[in-house]
């Protein structure tokens, strides 16, 4: 039975968005374009009408064919777009899976923990926006003590309270959690103590805003400065791979008495003297000392009974050291291409 235009219209686009091989395609184009094909029949049989008729079916069918036509192409080129993306050589070179990197930052810190773990200290952590009172008057630094000013500081605005010694601030240093942890545990122990800590300071190579300490405190009842540059040692070494001297000299800090600045042999240049230990053959590595009895008191710990040692060091020297980092301000940078190296 022959089919009218309107029903050849309706059935073909269907037809050609159903199939799914170029086979069927060539099916559809025989049913309908081909020499027996339906719209083929309508073409032919145009002959047979009138003027009139002949002028408007012809059009419409000649319209449709074209139709049918780039329909057909079209769902070709798509079957053969999609064999192509099928096509998988085997031959061909992987692509390298793209790994996420640890920030040296992160890898000094697990280096310098599993360390200190490994001499039976535990790892404490405190917040970074700290009471005035933690951050300073517990440490021996009461107000307008010019000891203040080692320590430039960010203070936040309190809604709450201006209360004296109840103001917050960013801690400028992990000694606030000697604080924390003392009052809540009862000694002999030993903890270290990695953190985010805030300077209000300018920017340079070797100094930035926000930098990264490892407080140690050590209390028990015989606890004296000689363990201290024992363990410093010994970490040192550990951390190095390699034979290190150690040095003491006297430094101030409010709440340490006695007080020292610790400084190492150049494990670059082994004391001959580098561009790293500035031609000294030594580097500074942090602050160090005896626990002072007024901090004891702040804690209610009896001096008599106990003392203890406590060191500050930048986790971020000890990087820029071990993996031969040039500039502080590269750690929180997020660039990739400093990042992906590690
Ligand atoms: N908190 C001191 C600083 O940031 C370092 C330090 C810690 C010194 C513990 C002595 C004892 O400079």
């Amino acid at each position: 039975m022959n089919m009218t235009l309107y029903e050849i219209e309706q059935l073909v686009f269907a037809e050609i968005v159903r199939v799914s091989t170029a086979k069927e395609l060539e099916e559809i184009q025989h049913t309908y374009l081909g020499r027996k094909g339906h719209l083929t029949a309508i073409l032919r049989g145009l002959s047979e009408l009138s003027l009139e008729e002949k002028r408007d079916v012809g059009e419409r069918a000649n319209l449709l064919r074209v139709r049918i036509e780039t329909a057909l192409k079209e769902r070709l080129e798509e079957f053969k777009e999609k064999q192509e993306e099928r096509f998988f050589d085997i031959t061909f070179p992987g692509k390298k899976v793209v790994a996420g990197h640890f920030n040296p930052l992160t890898l000094i810190l697990k280096e310098i923990e599993d360390i200190f773990i490994s001499f039976g200290f535990s790892v404490v952590e405190g917040p970074e926006v700290e009471t005035e009172f933690n951050n300073f008057d517990a440490l021996n630094i009461p107000a307008n003590h010019p000891a203040r000013e080692m320590w430039d500081t960010f203070w936040i605005k309190s809604q709450s309270s201006n209360l004296k010694s109840q103001r917050l601030l960013l801690r400028t240093h992990t000694s606030p959690v000697q604080i924390r942890y003392m009052m809540t545990h009862e000694p002999p122990f030993r903890i270290i103590v990695p953190g985010t800590t805030y300077r209000y300071e300018a920017t340079d190579a070797r100094h930035e805003m926000q930098f990264t300490q490892v407080e140690g405190l050590v209390v028990g009842e015989d606890v004296t400065l000689a363990n201290f540059k024992a363990v410093i040692e010994a970490f040192f070494i550990r951390l190095f791979a390699q034979k290190v001297e150690i040095r003491l000299r006297p430094g101030y800090f409010p709440f340490v008495e006695p007080g020292v600045e610790v400084d190492a042999t150049c494990p670059r240049c082994k004391k001959k003297g580098c561009e790293l230990c500035k031609f000294s053959g030594w580097l500074e590595l942090g602050g160090a000392g005896m626990v002072h009895p007024n901090v004891f008191d702040a804690v209610k710990y009896n001096p008599k009974e106990v003392q203890g040692f406590a060191f500050g060091i930048g986790a971020e020297r000890f990087a820029m050291i071990k993996y031969g980092i040039p500039d502080i301000r590269l750690f929180r940078s997020g660039d990739l291409r400093f990042i992906r190296q590690f």
